[in-house]
Parts: structure tokens; C-alpha cells; sequence
């Protein structure tokens, strides 16, 4: 069946008509006739200043998302989301990322239980066993100190602590190399060890389910590597750690349980890496930095769930996201932080945002008749303008962008950051005015060069500018897309915390395996194309 329920909402279609009306308004036009704009048009909370003026909108447009936000009725979504309903209806769970960051006094109840309790348990341990890692009390099976932490998980076990880890490396301990292994390609095993020293490496295996392909091939390749040097089962027991929900797939990995750091079914993989996901994070910048991340994410959620919707930063990018979106037809976002430390950002975003709405079903499980998740990509500038900002200046798509900075730099190389930053208002700039063909050729251009001089402009972004890249900082602002998705899913009517659509390409490498692996001639059973592709491999392989 097909569900009409958003666009047949009164609400939908206001906006709808406002499109038809204003949708060739040119920025140009809108800063013109609002001297105020730029300053009007923005949000200051918790530390993050949002400035939205530079989008295809008017207060009217602004009235009509945020009657749409109240229609679909958000405010109930968000209480029911932060009061540990089972909104997640596909898997009946509460969903609770929310709760990973409650103060202690805080209670939250899931079946009956006070889940805050169990939450700081944890935190607790992972304090003690980072600490002590830190301070060299944990030692290797040899006595030698720990030097290295190697996490292994993939996704929500990679994604979430590994742009961390990047991103608060500022802060973190210089005489302990982490790394991240993910893909189930050896390349990414082999190149994170190859010039380690298994008498110094500790692995923390995380995975939620412990039964993930790629996580348990590298861990066993992890156990073999370190055994090849060590000799001794018994030193398993030194140099691996678990973190996961599924006690009884560690316990036959081999990894002692004591050394498991456990999280609950209602934390979703990408919405995890302040739960104990986070431990090697922790390890590198410590706990007083962690519980500072921790802080900040507190912190946005309740601005969050407490704020006003036309003062929310949440709801405000979801809106403005929603308008182009599905309005606009835009397919994707760009994600553009002009910091180094944050190159990892728009990895990140892209499972929490793809994974979370990449859903063509409602929650009553009929097909939608309207656009949802969008494309989320990017990479820091400015070396992302030496590369595809061409195309968001000059190209046919309308690609609505963020652009994140930061007022003060962590690493003050004069005159780097004013450089940097500098770029970054140019570019905002740049893509909303442009400049005209008269403004072009008054510059002495040739006229065969006008027309491929010209920028039209008129293309949206908001910017976000922060003081500093602090752990609180960096916690305030992943709390802020996370609760952005919630928005945007909670408007499309879908399930933003279920990801079925990953499930048949797991069946179906499960199929293939044994027939890579078989030493007789398999016999094939897919298509013709598959069949030839896996013939030509077993072919090939043998050269
Ligand atoms: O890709 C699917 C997925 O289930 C993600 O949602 C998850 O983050 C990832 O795999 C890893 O899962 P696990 O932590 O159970 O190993």
C-alpha cells in the first residue's frame, strides 16, 4: 500500500503551494530586502552559533515547516523517545541513546528498571580499566606496558570512535598509537600491526551482536597474531578485551567476561560510541576528557527536548533540511568542516544519517510517495574546494551544505587558522551571491569567458561556528545530528532505528563463501552474471 499520510497533510500542502511561489526567490533578493538578515537569521545554544540566514527561506517558510514539525507531532516523538518508549517498532525496543549521557540522579525506565544505574556502572569500569591502562598498572602478558590499542569493530563499532578518537587526538595521551581496524580485508589488519609489537598491543573487539563477520575474522587473525609471539593461551586473557551485548558469543571467543564491557539492545550501533563502544577513545584521551564529551551531550539533549522548536538547533537543521529535501528535490548534503580533526566527520554522519533514514517504508510499512534520507558526504576544507566545489558553484545540482569552523585553533601556526577561516566565510559567500554576468564582464573578461566566469549563487548552506574543538564541543555537536535524523525520520513517518536493509547481502556472502573456498568445482546457482564473476575469480586466483 501506499502511504499518502504526509502529503495529504494540510500542513504538507502548504508548504507545497509556498514552494510553487517562492521558489525562485534569489538570495540575493532576500539579503537585499532584510538588511538584518544574517543577523536574524540564526540561533545561539549551548555554545554552537548557527547561522541559517544564507537558506532559500523566508519567515513564512520558516512559519510553515514549523507547523509541519507540530503536525506530524514531534513534541510527543521526542517524550516518548527521551521517556524510553519502544519507538523502534520493527525490533520492539526502546531507544535510548539519551540515556548513555544522563546524570546520575537521572532515571529512565525500560521494563521496569532504572537503566541510568547500569549506564555509570559501566562508565565506572571503563574508567578504572583506562586508567589503568594509562598509568601502565595493566600490563602485557610479558610485563611489558601497553603501547598500543587497536580497536576492532566495523560501522557503529568503527565509525563512532574512530572520527572520536580523530577528532579529540588534540587531547589524547602521545605515547599510545590507536587504531581502527574494520574492513574484512587483511590489507586493513595487516598495515595496523606491521610494526607493532604483540607485547604491547592491546585489542578491544567490539562488536553489539559479536557475531559480525568482519569483526570476528579480525579478531581471530588479532588472537592468532599476538599467540605467533606470545606462545601462551593464557595471554588472551592480557591483551583482548570485549565490548558488546552478547556475553555468551565473548565468553566463546575466549575473552574472559570480566573483561567485557556490556551496553543494552536499546543503543543503536551508530548512536553508540559514548557507550562503553567508546572505550579506546576513553583509553586515549582519558575518563575526565570522555565524561566532558559525555557532558556535551547531555547538554544538547536537553536543549533539545526542552527548547522551543523555532529556537532548537536540532529541529531548525532538520526543517531547513527537509525543505530541500523534498521540496527542492535535493538528493543530497555536504558536510564541510574547515578543521583537520574532523576529517572523519562525514564518514560518521553518513552511517548515522544513511543507516538511520534510508528507508523507503513508514512505520505502518507502507511504501512512502515521498523522498527520504538524503545522500550525506563531504570531507574538510579547504581541500575539498581544490576538488568538487567546482560542481556545488557551477554544476546543475543543488547541493545544500553545513560548513562547521571554529573560532580558535588548537594548533595556533600563525597565519594558518585566519587563512583557514577566511575560506570559510568566502565560501559561504561565494555560493549564495555569486556573481553576475554585468559584475563579470564590468571586470574586462573577454566575452567568450563571461558565461563560464559567471556563478548564479543562490546556493543554500548553514554555517555552524563554535569557539573551540573541545570534548564537550565535539559531544554537543554529533548529539545535534543525531537529533537532527530523529527529527527529519520522525517528519517521513519512518523508523530511523532498524536497519534490515543490510541483511541480504550478509545472507548472500554467507552463500558464497564455500563456493570461494571450495577446493572442487562449485555448483553455481546465481544468475549469469554472478555465476561468471565468481568463475572468472576462482580463474584468476590461481595465476
Ligand atoms: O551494517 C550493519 C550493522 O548492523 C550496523 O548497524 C552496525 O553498526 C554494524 O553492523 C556492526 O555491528 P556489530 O556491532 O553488531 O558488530
Amino acid at each position: 500500500m501506499m502511504s499518502t499520510k504526509l502529503t495529504d497533510q494540510p500542513s504538507w500542502r502548504a508548504l507545497k503551494d509556498h514552494f510553487q511561489k517562492t521558489h525562485d526567490l534569489h538570495l540575493r533578493t532576500l539579503f537585499a530586502e532584510d538588511p538584518k538578515r544574517g543577523a536574524r537569521f540564526t540561533l545561539e545554544a549551548e555554545g554552537l552559533y548557527l547561522d541559517y540566514s544564507k537558506n532559500r527561506i523566508t519567515d513564512e517558510t520558516l512559519k510553515l515547516l514549523l507547523n509541519l514539525a507540530e503536525s506530524v507531532g514531534l513534541r510527543q516523538r521526542i517524550d516518548a523517545m527521551f521517556s524510553g518508549e519502544k519507538i523502534n517498532v520493527t525490533e520492539k525496543r526502546a531507544v535510548l541513546h539519551v540515556a548513555l549521557r544522563a546524570n546520575k540522579d537521572q532515571s529512565i525506565i525500560v521494563d521496569g528498571q532504572n537503566v541510568v544505574p547500569e549506564v555509570h556502572a559501566v562508565l565506572d569500569k571503563m574508567a578504572g580499566f583506562a586508567n589503568r591502562v594509562r598509568s601502565g598498572e595493566w600490563k602485557g602478558h610479558t610485563g611489558k606496558r601497553i603501547r598500543n590499542i587497536i580497536n576492532i569493530g566495523i560501522g557503529g563499532s568503527d565509525l563512532g570512535p574512530y572520527m572520536a578518537y580523530d577528532a579529540l587526538r588534540y587531547y589524547s595521551d602521545r605515547n599510545l598509537t590507536c587504531r581502527f581496524v574494520s574492513n574484512v580485508d587483511g590489507t586493513d589488519f595487516a598495515e595496523a600491526v606491521h610494526d607493532l609489537d604483540p607485547e604491547e598491543t592491546l585489542f578491544i573487539v567490539v562488536s553489539k551482536t559479536f557475531t559480525t563477520i568482519e569483526t570476528l575474522t579480525n579478531a581471530r587473525s588479532a588472537r592468532a597474531w599476538s599467540l605467533n609471539k606470545l606462545k601462551d593461551a593464557g595471554a588472551v586473557a592480557k591483551h583482548f578485551v570485549a565490548v558488546s551485548t552478547n556475553e555468551k558469543e565473548v565468553a566463546k571467543f575466549g575473552i574472559d567476561t570480566a573483561n567485557m564491557f556490556g551496553f543494552w539492545d536499546w543503543v543503536g550501533g551508530r548512536y553508540s560510541f559514548d557507550s562503553a563502544v567508546g572505550l579506546s577513545l576513553m583509553i586515549a584521551i582519558g575518563p575526565e576528557n570522555f565524561k566532558e564529551m559525555l557532558a556535551g551531550f547531555h547538554a544538547m539533549d536537553e536543549h533539545f527536548r526542552t527548547a522551543p522548536f523555532e529556537q532548537n538547533l536540532p529541529v531548525l537543521l532538520a526543517l531547513i533540511g527537509i525543505w530541500y529535501n523534498n521540496f527542492y528535490g535535493a538528493e543530497t548534503v555536504a558536510i564541510l568542516p574547515y578543521d583537520q580533526y574532523l576529517d572523519r566527520l562525514s564518514s560518521y554522519l553518513q552511517q548515522l544519517d544513511m543507516e538511520s533514514n534510508g528507508k523507503h517504508v513508514d512505520l505502518e510499512g507502507n511504501v512512502v510517495n515521498y523522498q527520504t534520507g538524503p545522500i550525506i558526504w563531504g570531507q574538510p576544507g579547504t581541500n575539498g574546494q581544490h576538488a568538487f566545489y567546482q560542481l556545488i558553484h557551477q554544476g546543475t545540482k543543488l547541493i545544500p551544505a553545513d560548513f562547521i569552523g571554529f573560532s580558535q585553533t588548537l594548533n595556533p601556526v600563525k597565519p594558518h587558522h585566519d587563512l583557514l577561516m577566511a575560506n570559510f566565510f568566502a565560501q559561504t559567500e561565494a555560493l549564495a551571491f555569486g556573481k553576475t554576468s554585468e559584475e563579470v564582464a564590468a571586470d574586462g573578461v573577454a566575452d567568450f569567458q563571461v558565461a563560464h566566469r559567471t556563478f548564479e549563487g543562490n546556493h543554500p548552506t548553514n554555517t555552524i561556528l563554535a569557539e573551540r574543538l573541545t570534548p564537550a564541543l565535539l559531544g554537543k555537536l554529533i548529539a545535534l545530528y543525531e537529533h537532527k535524523v530523529f527529527v527529519q525520520g520522525t517528519i517521513w513517518n519512518i523508523n530511523s532505528f532498524d536497519q534490515w536493509g543490510v541483511e541480504l547481502g550478509k545472507v548472500l556472502a554467507n552463500r558464497i563463501i564455500p563456493e570461494l573456498e571450495s577446493a572442487t568445482e562449485p555448483q553455481l546457482k546465481h544468475d549469469s552474471s554472478t555465476n561468471t564473476l565468481i568463475n572468472h575469480y576462482r580463474q584468476q586466483r590461481k595465476a
